[in-house]
């Protein structure tokens, strides 16, 4: 966090709270819900509802080193917030526990909520400025183009597996594929994809190593900014260097982070999702396969009850005010429970009612800060999944639907892995091309819940499909990704049978 001049410093800890203060004392009586304790790790979604049944629609949380914070638990609440920047400000700047040194310099929610000289920690004009820069620069990426990419990658992934008949889609697609696209987005070589990915989840989880990774991240960013420089081309960082918003180089690094934190992850966490829910939920394969439902339809019932950001750090109140029946200090921090808000009994009387299509829900929140590069996101995912049932039109689970695990953190929820099989087969994939976010005809009508899969070796009846030659010859080619990919990602490897 950039300290303003006067800032009284945040190596002297032991500051006591202001006295009275509510978000303190719920956590001194032991009221407050802990946002890093195990209760939240292990089932993120009952303890929201614990919660919600505890204080209503704003509840007091304890976050790392005992500092408190208000969770938006209403949809109501959590639209009221992020439409009122005059209100409820997203300048870090005026956090009371940082302005009176009761946040370590170390503390492992600054690299989240650490103010930056970005338009995440801006508002009115200022915020207006940066964000005009980041959303045109965006803008000029040509779509078609970009779903070409998107088509390509996925297919270069795909071959990695497809003559093996099984594969672990959340490490093999969900959590490289928008990495590659963004790290192509940004203007960067598609090498540097897989440490990114890894440094950018550690910042977000908040872990000791978070600091490290953060510092990792940017360095990386100011060399591509550098080289962009002295050599522009056709990407996001070229266009922000030239915007007439007139970035420093520092807020072009800045917003670069930005977007590999705010687009990696959660792309990662909807194509995850999306996969399970198309794998295991019988409705969900009975709607796609009545023709009724297009992919991106499913994509907004999947974000209702499973938002890439489970909650966002955050608000900052500018003065003493009123939220869902508490006093909230000037100072205090507010975090967007945008997973809680989207299940809020008010707005969803009925929660197995399904939501396809309908896009009024918080995951990309609201307000001057909601997310610009949505379409981007759902995107990458729609036109992944898409591509991937494609090329493996009888995919299915390989593993009991109980035995899926998540991890979580303060801010997401991460499946684990999503084992899955299919019939093995070769690929010509260049041929295989899919834009149209509409499901591939083979899964359609393949999608009902059948007893035994039937033989799919001559599913992919194109031209250029080629044969069992071909099969081999691909299950032997591994691209120079994929052993990147295993080289620098700490932790086992699933096994490859
Ligand atoms: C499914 C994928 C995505 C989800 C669920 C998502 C979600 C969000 C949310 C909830 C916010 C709002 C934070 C707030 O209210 O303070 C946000 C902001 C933002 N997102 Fe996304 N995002 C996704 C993909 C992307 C992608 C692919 C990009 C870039 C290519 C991106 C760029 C940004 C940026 C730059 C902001 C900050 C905007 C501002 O503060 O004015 N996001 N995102």
């Amino acid at each position: 966090m950039t300290p303003p001049p006067d800032h009284p410093g945040t190596d002297h800890l032991g500051t006591a709270p202001p006295p009275g203060c509510p978000a303190h004392a719920a956590i001194r009586s032991g009221t407050a819900g802990d946002l890093f304790g195990p209760e939240h790790e292990a089932d993120p979604k009952g303890f929201y509802e614990w919660l919600r049944a505890e204080h209503g629609a704003v509840a007091p949380v304890r976050l790392a080193g005992d500092l408190p914070a208000w969770l938006l638990l209403g949809y109501r609440e959590n639209l009221e917030v992020a439409r009122t920047p005059s209100r409820f400000s997203r300048d870090s700047r005026h956090w009371g526990d940082w302005r009176e040194g009761r946040v370590a310099s170390d503390s492992p929610l600054l690299p989240v909520v650490g103010w930056q000289p970005m338009c995440t920690f801006a508002d009115g004009a200022e915020h207006e400025r940066l964000r005009a820069a980041l959303t045109e620069s965006m803008n000029r990426f040509d779509r078609r183009g970009m779903r070409r990419q998107v088509t390509r990658f996925t297919h270069q992934l795909v071959d990695e597996f497809a003559a093996d008949g099984h594969a672990e889609l959340v490490s093999g697609i969900a959590e490289q594929l928008p990495m590659l696209v963004l790290t192509h987005l940004l203007g960067m070589p598609d090498e540097y994809g897989p440490r990114l990915v890894e440094a950018t989840r550690d910042l977000m989880k908040g872990t000791e190593t978070a600091l490290s990774s953060n510092a990792y991240v940017t360095e990386t960013l100011e060399n591509l900014v550098a080289r962009k420089r002295a050599e522009p081309g056709s990407d996001l960082a070229s266009w922000l260097l030239e915007h007439p918003s007139g970035l420093t180089e520092e807020e072009v690094v800045q917003h670069l982070r930005l977007v590999l934190l705010t687009g990696n992850e959660t792309t990662t966490n909807l194509m995850a999702n999306t996969l399970r829910t198309v794998l295991t939920d019988p409705r969900f394969r009975a709607s796609l396969a009545g023709g009724h439902m297009t992919l991106p339809d499913a994509i907004e019932h999947v974000l209702w009850n499973e938002p890439p950001l489970a909650v966002i750090p955050g608000r900052w109140a500018t003065g003493d005010t009123e939220l869902g029946g508490r006093q909230i200090r000037a100072g205090d921090m507010l975090l967007l429970g945008l997973a809680a808000g989207n299940v809020d009994p008010a707005v969803r009387p009925d929660i197995a009612a399904p939501m396809y299509g309908n896009r009024s829900h918080l995951s990309f929140s609201g307000g001057p800060h909601e997310c610009p590069g949505q379409d981007i996101g759902r995107a990458i995912a729609d036109t992944g999944i898409d591509t991937l049932l494609l090329r493996l039109p009888d995919l299915r689970l390989a593993v009991p639907e109980t035995e899926l695990s998540w991890t979580a953190s303060w801010i997401s929820r991460h499946l684990v892995s999503l084992p899955a099989e299919f019939t093995p087969r070769g690929g010509d994939s260049d041929t295989l091309e899919t834009e149209t976010g509409l499901l591939a005809p083979d899964f359609l009508a393949r999608s009902a819940p059948q007893p035994d899969p039937p033989d799919q070796s001559k599913a992919l009846d194109r031209p250029n499909t080629p044969d069992r030659p071909d099969v081999r010859r691909s299950s032997r080619r591994r691209s120079w990704w994929r052993s990147l990919w295993r080289r620098l990602r700490p932790g086992p490897r699933p096994p490859r049978r």
